[in-house]
Formats: C-alpha cells, structure tokens, sequence
C-alpha cells in the first residue's frame, strides 16, 4: 500500500521517517515534503493547500492512505475530499478540525460539553470588547483571535490599556488576518502547561507518551510565543493519576461531545492543557500533531506507526494493544533562523548535517531547509529539529546539543535550555 504524507514540515519529515520503516507501505510519497523527506519518500511538487492536485495524485498514483499534518488544509476539507475519493484519511475533516479552526467553536463546543475551561467572552466588535475590557477588574485577562493565526493568535494581557491596543490591532487593524473577525477574551489561568496528543477514530482513544514544549523564544520562557523552540519527553508532572484524570474528564467528554454533534473525528486531538489548583482545564484543541511534539513522540514510539495510522482512518484503532514506548528519554532542540518568530532571513548555507548525525542516537529531522545547487539553505523559521535519546533527559540533552553544535548556519540561533527545568529537577 501506498501512503501519502501531506505538509513539508519537521513535523512531516519526523511522520515520514517514522512511516518509511513500517513492513506496511511499498512506498512513502511526500506532498510537497522537503529535502530531509526526500531522504526517507518521495517527494511531489504539490503544495498542501492544493486539494484538486492531491486528489488527482492519490487517484492517478493508487494510494490508499493519507496522513495530512498541517492544520491549514484540515481546515479547508482535505480530509473530506481525500475521503470522498475512496482515500482512507488519518485527520479529521472540515467540521473536526473547527476545533482548531476557530476558538470560538471550541469554547462552545467545551462549554456545550461541559468540559472544564478557562471562563470567556465572544465579541463581534472591538468597541463592545475593549468597553469590557476597561470594566475589568481582575488581570491579566487573555485575548484570542477566533480564527487559525500559527500561534500567533493569544495575548496574554497585563491591563486594559494593553488589552485595548490588542483588540486594535487584531479587530481594527486585521493584522491577523480574517482570523480577526471575531474574539474570545478568557479569565487567566495559573499552573503548569501540558499537551496531550491521542489518536482517536470516532469510538476509540490510544494517549500517546506525554511531550512538553517550549513555546517561547528565549530561555527561561522569556520573548514572545513562537511554534516551538524545542520539547522533551517523558514529562515528570505528568503522572499516571493525572493521566487518568483527564483521560476521565478531557479525552472521554470530548470523543462523547464530537459524536453527540455528529462529527466523526479520525486522526489526532491534541489538547493543550493548564494543570490548575482546581484540575486540568482546556486551553485548546489541536486537530495535528504538535511540532515539534511529534518529532518527540516519533523518535519514542517503538511500535511500528503504520497499522495506528491505518486503523485510526478505518475506525478500527480498538483492535489495536496500546503501542510500545522507548523508555529512554528525548530531547529535541530546535535551530531557528535570525529575525524569527518575525520576518527571517533565507538562503543561508547549512553544514554539519552528517556530523550531528554521527552522534549516537541523534536524528535531525528538517524544516525550513531547501535545496538551493549542491548545497542545503535555511528556508523558513525554525530550520530543523535536533533530536537525541538518552538514558535519561541529561543524557539526551549532552547529545543533542552537542550535535546542534555541529550544524552551522549564518544567524543560527536556539534556546539553550530545552528540558533543563525538567533535568534539573530529576537531578
Ligand atoms: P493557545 O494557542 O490557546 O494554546 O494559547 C497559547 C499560549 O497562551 C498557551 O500555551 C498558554 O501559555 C497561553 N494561554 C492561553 N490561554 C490561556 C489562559 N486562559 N490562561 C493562561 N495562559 C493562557
Ligand atoms: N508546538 C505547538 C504546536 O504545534 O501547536
């Protein structure tokens, strides 16, 4: 069987990577991919925003599966259309991915469920919403954008004044875009932050290993929000009864509510979570894999990824045991080119790829990279993806930064501290 990976992200080349060793497949092929792709698959000139095209390759091509990464074309309905093709489709379609796609949707859709959430308001018009704003007597109060804005959609404000500017910018200005339309204003929460990513097929929920990310750009979680700086895994506060616990009243709740609304939901939940004094609440719903989570869990899954993947599309993930997780520990450190997570600079040649692949356990999955002559140039943001195992998160972190060392580029820069907190602590 075929199956096609759609994205050319880090997070794809991980997919890719990790699909080319399943017995399951004659052929991995990447739309559009990248050159760490093109290492494992192959890759096909189509962008994933593309949908006629990608409909038409697995149609001409016979391929039976995709896995489609990025959330911008779940949004738009790949999933629908490869699935109206006769395509077995890990990801949900338009009206899952909503829980993405739009903030508002999924405030409504936990408070329609139940489950438990930060409290919010919606607002159509910035003069209703910075009136509220100014009546605020409780700070920092959080404002989202209601639509897809990678990441860049949340301020966490500290009072009024920057609460106002914010909903300029956002409703007046439409510096995000349509994603600016609406907004959602939310109470703060305190705690600490986890993700949980699940495979789910509309009956049937598999938690993968815990991985925690580094949203912000400098270390110490200074600077602003950004994709991902880097993630590690296992994750210490995430206990076996905490696990539980939101399986109970997050994962379960949520499958229910996805049924009761009549969406039939087959690929990832990712839920990003704030441990609270009173439990886990819900500060979003993903409708992928996280990146650089999934280059985390890939490199930790031992279990061959191919018949989860095909399960999960077919509605058949109960037939499946829970998957084997490597027991060592990962880090992975991300390289992001200057001026990022703004306007960057491209073109600048990468070295010392093979060397940081030289270090024992060390894979360096691809992101903002491309194929410029007989050399690689950075390409984007975030560049790549060093990711180590180790025995435990001290052991991952020498080697992977110490391979990251290896890899050069002008305006190469990265947070010196992915999983330190955590090393520390189990120290
Ligand atoms: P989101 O895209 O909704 O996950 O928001 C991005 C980041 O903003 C989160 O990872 C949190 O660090 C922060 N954030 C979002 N909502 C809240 C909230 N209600 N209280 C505190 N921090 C939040
Ligand atoms: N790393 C966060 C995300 O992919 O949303």
């Amino acid at each position: 069987m075929k199956v096609l990976v759609v994205g050319g992200g880090g997070r794809e080349h991980a997919l890719a990577w990790k699909l080319a060793q399943s017995p399951l497949f004659s052929e991995v092929v990447c739309a559009p991919g990248n050159p760490g792709t093109a290492k494992v698959a192959r890759n096909v000139g189509i962008a994933a925003s593309d949908t006629a095209k990608l409909v038409h390759l697995c149609r001409h091509e016979k391929i039976e599966l995709a896995v489609i990464g990025p959330e911008e074309p779940l949004c738009r309905g790949l999933g629908d259309e490869l699935r109206a093709a006769g395509v077995k489709v890990f990801g949900p379609g338009a009206s899952g991915a909503r829980l993405e796609g739009s903030k508002l949707f999924a405030k409504e859709f936990l408070t329609r469920h139940r489950i438990p959430t930060a409290a919010f308001r919606r607002f159509d018009r910035s003069g209703a919403a910075k009136a509220y704003l100014e009546s605020c007597a409780q700070w920092p109060q959080v404002v989202k954008a209601d639509g897809l804005a990678s990441g860049k959609g949340v301020f966490v404000t500290q009072d009024a004044r920057e609460a106002c500017a914010v909903v300029d910018a956002v409703m007046e200005e439409r510096r995000l875009g349509d994603a600016g339309t609406s907004i959602v204003v939310e109470e703060h929460l305190i705690g600490d932050e986890v993700s949980v990513l699940a495979m789910v097929d509309g009956q049937t929920i598999c938690v993968f290993e815990p991985v925690m990310d580094h949203k912000q750009l400098r270390d110490g979680d200074a600077g602003p929000n950004t994709g991902g700086m880097g993630v590690y895994s296992p994750v210490g506060v995430f206990t076996q009864r905490l696990q539980r616990q939101v399986e109970q009243n997050i994962l379960i709740p949520t499958l229910h509510g996805l049924r009761q609304d009549e969406i039939d939901y087959r690929g990832i939940l990712f839920v990003g979570l704030m441990l609270t004094d009173a439990g886990p609440r819900v500060l979003e719903y993903n409708c992928r894999f996280g990146d650089p989570e999934c280059q985390a869990a890939m490199r930790r899954l031992a279990s061959d990824l191919g018949p989860y993947v095909l399960a999960t599309a077919e509605g058949r993930l109960g037939e499946l045991e829970p998957p084997q997780w490597d027991p060592r520990a990962c880090v992975g450190v991300v390289g992001a080119a200057e001026g990022y997570p703004g306007e960057v600079r491209r073109g600048d040649v990468i070295s010392g790829l093979e060397e940081a692949e030289q270090v024992a356990d060390v894979v360096v999955f691809y992101a903002g990279v491309k194929r410029s002559a007989s050399s690689l140039v950075t390409d984007g943001g975030r560049v790549l993806c060093v990711t180590a195992l180790g025995g435990d998160l001290n052991q991952a972190r020498t080697s992977a930064y110490s391979a990251f060392e290896h890899i050069r580029w002008d305006g190469k820069f990265a947070r010196r501290d992915i999983g330190a907190r955590r090393a520390a602590r189990a120290r």
